[in-house]
């Protein structure tokens, strides 16, 4: 007999050899089957910016955003909004906030079915802007509380879980200390202690970051200055704790995308492990057609668990009215 191997002898001890060296156990030959399309654990909408107002039927624009929410074919288990629910407390009157937080409540009551958690944006606070809200600051329902009454809310932050998820919502939004009138993104020490328990807590389990202003994001840097030196990110553009959050990101390793408005733009950013998703917004250029890519839409957030994150962005079909 003799002791010299066929081709196909060699060919196939290289193969096994490099299959079992290499290749992961579903690609060894024979072993292959085709994967079945994976399924979301949830799948959640993000509404941010809706800026609601008796103006330019901006309530009609939110009951058709909805409807859309909830017509898809593949429904969202529940919905998310981004904060600047209403179009302006923070200058204006008590008269003129009342308005806006009743036609909010009354939209959502009659156009939504869906579970609904809510974060605050700058907007939804009242009369921070003293002087042109009119506002002494000792109202009973001044800055966060009217929002929080509102909404049914204990505290602006919180985590809720959704499937193997946990998904945090942040209160993005701090009083400026150099302007009093003024605002700035950032988590205050508080919210700073009980996010780092947060993601502890929430150890082996993807999480899903919820924040009005961006975390990170390069949309402060667009369209402005005509050369790179005059490019400058204020302090109520982006969090000016950034570094800080993220660093909290990396020492618990289990944040896998973070979701935000504010800009009303629309933007991927994808940095050491984890996703930006800037998400538009609801009302567009607040009720006066698209602004700059964005155009008036919601997100849609799949969230898998083996951690991936998949992003659509819906236009909802919302032509401007005067
Ligand atoms: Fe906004």
């Amino acid at each position: 007999m003799s002791m010299e191997l066929t081709r196909r002898e060699v060919l196939g001890s290289i193969a096994v050899g490099v299959g079992a060296l290499a290749l992961p156990a579903w690609a060894k030959p024979g072993r292959y089957t085709r994967p079945t399309p994976v399924k979301p654990i949830v799948r959640l909408a993000h509404l941010t910016d809706i800026h609601i107002q008796p103006e330019r039927a901006a309530a009609a624009g939110l009951a058709a955003c909805l409807a859309h929410v909830q017509e898809r074919a593949e429904k969202p288990d529940l919905i998310v909004t981004g904060g600047d629910l209403i179009m302006d407390a923070f200058a204006r009157d008590a008269s003129r906030t009342r308005l806006q937080w009743e036609l909010l409540t009354k939209t959502f009551r009659d156009h939504c079915g869906l579970p609904v958690q809510h974060a605050l944006g700058n907007h939804d606070i009242w009369g921070w802007n003293k002087k042109e809200s009119g506002t002494t600051g000792s109202e009973a329902l001044w800055g966060k509380r009217w929002a929080l009454d509102t909404l049914g809310l204990d505290k602006p932050y919180r985590g809720f879980d959704a499937g193997s998820w946990r998904v945090v919502l942040l209160d993005s939004v701090q009083v400026d200390p150099a302007d009093a009138n003024g605002y700035i993104g950032q988590l205050d020490p508080a919210q700073m202690d009980w996010l780092d328990g947060e993601l502890g807590a929430a150890k082996g389990r993807h999480v899903l970051i919820v924040s009005h202003i961006p975390i990170l994001s390069v949309t402060p840097i667009l369209g402005t200055g005509k050369d790179l030196k005059r490019r400058e990110v204020s302090n109520g553009q982006m969090h000016v704790d950034s570094a800080a959050i993220r660093a909290l990101f990396e020492k618990h390793g289990n944040v896998r995308a973070c979701v935000s408005g504010h800009m009303h733009r629309l933007e991927r950013l994808d940095f050491r492990g984890v996703s930006y998703f800037c998400n538009g917004a609801v009302c567009g250029a607040w009720w006066k057609g698209p602004h700059h890519e964005a155009n008036e839409g919601y997100a849609v957030l799949d969230l898998f668990d083996d951690g991936r994150v998949e992003r659509e962005y819906v236009v909802y079909g919302w032509n401007a009215k005067e």
